[in-house]
């Protein structure tokens, strides 16, 4: 007899296939997110969990799943497991790190360039046959070239952020819960500072760490405050590092330029307050969301999947015995 695993989201026709290989599977072609009581019914007599940021693996969902032996995160932010409880119950979790640095960095540096340069904004503008002509004071933006760059969280992505810095000239300091080994703080000329002179002296402050109760609210209004007049936010990680309602405010009051924001608290739902704001560049939520990428990620998950239903130790394995 072959596990059992609940795929929850749509993923690829290779990914299905080699967990059918291995597996029995339930999947969720159709894509609509199973409400908490569906996703408790289907998981009911399964042995594997193959989920996504957008499922909440709590105590009560595990306790219905008295077979279940791993939950397989296609994704490398894990803060929709409550990893604790898997560990309680000698469920093994997983995430897909590495696979996605890369693009995710990518599209940090994509939303630096298109809030400097008013990117979305300016498009807008074209749409709206607001361009007349060729004016010198046109529409200025700022330059991200010789800037400095601030990384708050200096992991995998934070490091790949930094290593693009040396093309645009950039000066590249970090805070982070642990300085960095000494050697890559050399290889991409990076200098540790205190959170507080990350603040103050960032041009571009890029949010790169993981979200839990610890870094809930991690930027508000105070720390707003201390950032510079022209400095830009950028958040590619996860909505709740940032007080989205103190951000707002501190948009509209010119308290810093501008922000880039691809993921926000109580997503998708955002806050209206920034639909009226030109100086934000809204994306959804799409940081790892190349071809490339989400395929890797997804057979990432379903590699750390069948390895644990198989009796092995998956290769992401968050939480070790
Ligand atoms: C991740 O991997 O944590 C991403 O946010 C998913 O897109």
């Amino acid at each position: 007899m072959k596990p059992k695993i609940l795929v929850t989201r749509e993923v690829f026709d290779e990914t299905l296939a080699f967990l059918a290989q291995h597996c029995e599977v339930e999947s969720n072609q159709q894509d609509v997110a199973f409400d908490p009581d569906a996703l408790a019914r289907r998981l009911g007599g399964k042995d594997g969990l193959m989920c996504a940021l957008t499922d909440r693996v709590d105590s009560k969902l595990l306790a219905g799943a008295p077979n279940l032996k791993v939950v397989a995160n296609i994704a490398v932010g894990y803060n929709n497991i409550d990893l604790a409880a898997c560990t309680a119950r000698g469920i093994m979790a997983t995430n897909t790190p590495g696979v996605l640095d890369d693009s995710t960095a990518d599209l940090a540096w994509a939303l630096m360039l298109g809030t400097a340069r008013r990117l979305t904004e300016l498009e807008r503008r074209v749409r709206a046959g607001e361009w007349t002509g060729w004016r010198l004071k046109q529409w200025l933006g700022v330059d991200v070239h010789h800037a400095t760059l601030g990384i708050f969280g200096m992991g995998r992505i934070g490091q790949a952020i930094a290593k693009r810095a040396a093309g645009f000239d950039m000066t590249v300091i970090y805070h982070n819960r642990n300085r960095v080994d000494s050697r890559v703080e050399s290889r991409l000329a990076a200098a540790y500072v205190s959170k507080e002179e990350l603040l103050r002296r960032s041009d571009f402050l890029v949010l790169q760490m993981p979200y839990s109760p610890e870094t809930h609210h991690l930027i508000g209004a105070a720390e707003l405050k201390r950032m510079k007049p022209t400095a830009i936010l950028i958040n590619s990680t996860r909505g709740g590092v940032v007080d989205d309602a103190a951000l707002i405010e501190a948009l509209r009051n010119g308290v810093i330029r501008a922000a880039g924001l691809d993921v926000f608290e109580n997503e998708p739902k955002l806050d209206p307050g920034f639909m009226a704001l030109d100086n934000v560049v809204l994306l959804p939520h799409i940081g790892s969301s190349t071809e490339a990428t989400r395929r890797a990620m997804a057979m990432t998950a379903a590699k750390n999947a069948v390895a644990a239903l198989t009796g092995g130790t998956p290769p992401n394995l968050l939480n070790p015995r």
